[in-house]
């Protein structure tokens, strides 16, 4: 009997030690410790043995089941760990290795040169302000001096939503919607969509311009020059060239349009310059009295100057982009650049 207890304990932790899973281990332990297994089988042979003899032999098996209790404990500690440390091998998350980063948007190119120009005015004391796209006959050019016979009121150039409503063809009208809102003095800048009847390379039906103007006692030519000098400067370069051409605008008076030397070929001229060495930006001007006098105010009093430009075009000369209706075609390999 005490052999036999011997070469089970030996062929158990023989079992125990071989079993390669936790799975295996248990049925080592069915075999051995279970209902039927070999050590339970053993006990039921107690009962043949003499009451001298039992003692000492269920001794013997009690520390057997000890013995292997302990030996399955520890096997089965030492199997989960070694699965807990190949699943953490297995898992392993390679914190060095480059993210797959996820995709994000960029502005418009169109934007971009909004939040640009109206940052830089706003260093200049100027507040946004904004007005419909759909506009009144009135704001969009009677209060502006556009009398019904002026050619900029022709079929050709606007889209009339009704005889007295219009797509507001520049952002002038937000001169008047201003005025007639708040008190001089006035700083404003005012980007916004526009549209017009025209539509070839170089013309968009839609489009964008900002308008800026200054509205005080006192202010002179010299101011608005000084102002735009300034502005084209810091936004195309220091030591640009900028001239001023005299021109006309029914709402301003003195007119003048703003070129600044061709940022492609510096003044030499090219063929973005049509080969004058200049490239036409902007227009300007004292604002007339006529428009003081449509929003009441004292033109003898005040004085201002205001200006407007296509937004589209000092994107296509501050990114260099040559095709107008990439503004518009939403490529986003286009966009993406910016
Ligand atoms: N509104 C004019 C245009 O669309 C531009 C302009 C604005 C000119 C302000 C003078 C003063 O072309």
């Amino acid at each position: 009997m005490k052999d036999l207890l011997q070469k089970l304990e030996k062929d158990a932790l023989a079992a125990i030690s071989r079993a390669e899973s936790a799975a295996v281990l248990q049925d080592v332990r069915v075999s051995f410790l279970g209902k039927k297994g070999a050590v339970t089988e053993i006990m039921k042979g107690m009962r043949d043995l003499t009451p001298e003899e039992r003692p000492a032999i269920g001794a013997l098996v009690n520390s057997l089941k000890e013995v292997l209790e302990k030996a399955f404990t520890e096997r089965g500690g030492a199997l989960q760990q070694a699965a807990v440390a190949e699943r953490l091998a297995s898992e392993k998350l390679d914190i060095t290795l480059p993210g797959r980063g996820s995709f994000t948007g960029s502005k418009h190119p169109v934007t971009l040169v909004t939040e640009e120009i109206v940052e830089l005015f706003g260093g200049l004391g100027f507040s946004v302000e904004e007005g419909p796209e759909i506009e009144q006959d009135v704001y969009n050019f009677e209060a502006l001096n556009i009398p019904k016979d002026h050619p900029a009121r022709d079929m050709q150039d606007t889209f009339y939503v009704s005889d007295d409503v219009v797509l507001r063809t520049h952002t002038s009208p937000v001169q008047i919607r201003s005025m007639l809102k708040q008190k001089p003095p006035l700083r404003v800048i005012a980007p916004g969509t526009v549209y017009r009847r025209d539509s070839d390379l170089t013309h968009s039906p839609m489009f964008h311009q900002i308008e800026g103007f200054l509205v005080d006692r006192n202010v002179t030519f010299g101011d608005l020059k000084g102002i735009l000098t300034h502005f084209l400067n810091n936004y195309f370069g220091k030591g640009l060239e900028v001239r001023f051409r005299p021109s006309f605008f029914p709402f301003t008076e003195p007119s003048a349009e703003v070129d600044i030397a061709c940022v492609i070929c510096s003044g030499k001229g090219c063929r973005v310059c049509s080969g004058t060495g200049w490239l036409e930006i902007l227009g300007c001007g004292m604002i007339d009295p006529e428009v003081f006098k449509s929003v009441d105010y004292d033109a003898e009093q005040l004085s201002g100057f205001a200006f407007g430009m296509g937004l589209e075009r000092i994107a296509m000369l501050k990114y260099g982009v040559s095709d107008l209706r990439l503004f518009f075609e939403n490529d986003l390999r286009f966009l993406q650049q910016f």
